[in-house]
């Protein structure tokens, strides 16, 4: 696929050039006795090459001064992008180049997925991800490839990152085709950041020989973690997804010992426990991925905080003693509870999570088909900073209903500082911001 491009003595006569062919702009670099031709984009940020320095075979983009080999495309700085370039022969004193589409695009996209990853790199993960899922990736790909790196490289296990990742893999049923690649890059964002510096997770190993009975696994966890040994407890987990448990009894393994103490880590124990069995209804329970992730929450159960142990929660008021009055009255008030309202408390995590996602999708579909059919704005034309008030404030606010019928927020009259106007800042910050390399 071989077209004309210049005239070689022009290219010569003036060092760089621009040229026009078949939708491509080139930048055409006079090198030696040879021609370079590449993209004029810079794939860091678009700056026009043609105006670059080339020295020593070496190409710098004069923005944010990314370098690459002007001969492979290829980047020195990781946070810019491999350079497109384009094959040159040389015929009668006029330069050639060949525009044939590169082999798999999706390819360089999955392997710049992993180094945005491994170097936290926000805008190398966005357009991975966007490239991934515009060129047709299932966007369960780039999700899967976080949580296989959030639960291998944070020596402490599952946390905060890998929560988010789920938060927002769990909005992607709901959210339009064109705001899914956000929502991925967002939770990939949030664990790469995570794991930024901390050291590899080596993981502990099944037991040996034959398989074990799950309920003898479950009772040997629940004492690993109560007497804060991490390894035994994960050596239990993942003993217990490697001889077959489901996903129902491997929830009552965990929630069993998540609830031996009062509400420990303040939750967060909870959290990362749904949000790990979340992450394998996404990508569909493989046992080896589910004996990684599920294994990685083991430090956190041994080493949560327990509030009994608290003094907070003992002096002056003991909360324990409150607590444990209130669960010896729950078996008699659990039959006078409504259906709904005892459906809350059912063991099983599987089953309560399914209904609290269809509760979402269908309270979504509610909420945009009222919005069209009163002429209000489309999902599609939501601001940026939607879920928000409009204003910008966070937190302080209050709903209140609108003439025709919609809920909106207003601020809380008792906020002292006006946050009004905070999205375009916002803007004009992340402008700014774009002029630094990350
Ligand atoms: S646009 Fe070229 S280095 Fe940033």
């Amino acid at each position: 696929m071989l077209r004309r491009a210049a005239v070689l003595e022009d290219v010569r006569r003036l060092g760089s050039l621009v040229a026009h062919v078949d939708g491509h702009t080139l930048a055409l670099f006079a090198d030696g006795d040879g021609v370079h031709a590449v993209d004029n984009r810079c794939p860091h940020m678009g700056f026009p090459l043609h105006r670059g320095t080339l020295s020593g075979g070496i190409l710098t983009c004069h923005w944010h001064h990314a370098r690459f080999d002007v001969a492979t495309g290829g980047t020195f700085d990781q946070w810019a992008d491999e350079l497109r370039v384009f094959p040159v022969e040389v015929r009668d004193g006029e330069v050639w180049v060949d525009l044939a589409p590169l082999g798999d695009p999706l390819a360089l996209r999955r392997a710049r997925l992993g180094d945005g990853l491994e170097r936290n790199l926000p805008l190398v993960i966005a357009k991975s991800v966007i490239g991934l899922v515009e060129g047709g990736a299932d966007p369960v790909e780039p999700f899967r490839a976080g949580l296989e790196f959030g639960s291998r490289y944070r020596a402490p296990g599952f946390g905060q990152g890998l929560t988010m990742h789920a938060c927002f893999a769990n909005l992607l049923p709901v959210l339009d085709p064109d705001d899914r690649a956000h929502a991925l890059h967002q939770g990939l964002s949030a664990l790469a950041l995570d794991c930024a510096g901390m050291a590899p997770r080596f993981a502990v190993r099944p037991l040996p020989g034959a398989e074990k009975d799950v309920e003898v696994l479950t009772r040997w966890f629940r004492q690993f973690v109560e007497v804060r040994d991490a390894e035994g407890a994960e050596r239990c987990i993942a003993s217990a997804v490697r001889a077959g448990a489901d996903d129902p009894q491997l929830g009552r393994m965990l929630f069993a010992a998540a609830t031996d103490h009062r509400y420990i880590r303040t939750g967060h124990v909870l959290d990362f426990t749904n949000k790990a069995l979340e992450s394998l209804d996404v990508v569909g329970w493989d046992r080896e991925l589910a004996e990684r992730v599920l294994a990685s929450l083991a430090t956190e159960y041994a080493f949560a905080d327990r509030m009994e142990e608290s003094n907070a929660w003992r002096h002056p008021v003991d909360v324990v003693a409150i607590v444990e009055r209130a669960f010896e009255r729950l078996p008699p008030a659990l039959p006078a509870m409504s259906r709904s309202q005892r459906h809350s408390l059912r063991p099983g995590p599987v089953r309560t999570r399914r209904c609290c996602s269809e509760r979402i999708r269908r309270r979504s579909r509610t909420i945009w088909s009222t919005r069209s059919s009163r002429g209000l704005p489309s999902r599609r034309s939501r601001p940026p900073w939607s879920g928000r008030p409009p204003c910008g404030s966070r937190g302080s606010t209050r709903r209140t209903s609108s003439p025709t019928g919609t809920r909106r927020c207003t601020p809380s009259r008792s906020r002292t500082r006006c946050t009004r106007g905070s999205g375009a800042r916002l803007r004009a910050s992340s402008s700014a911001a774009s002029s630094t390399p990350r």
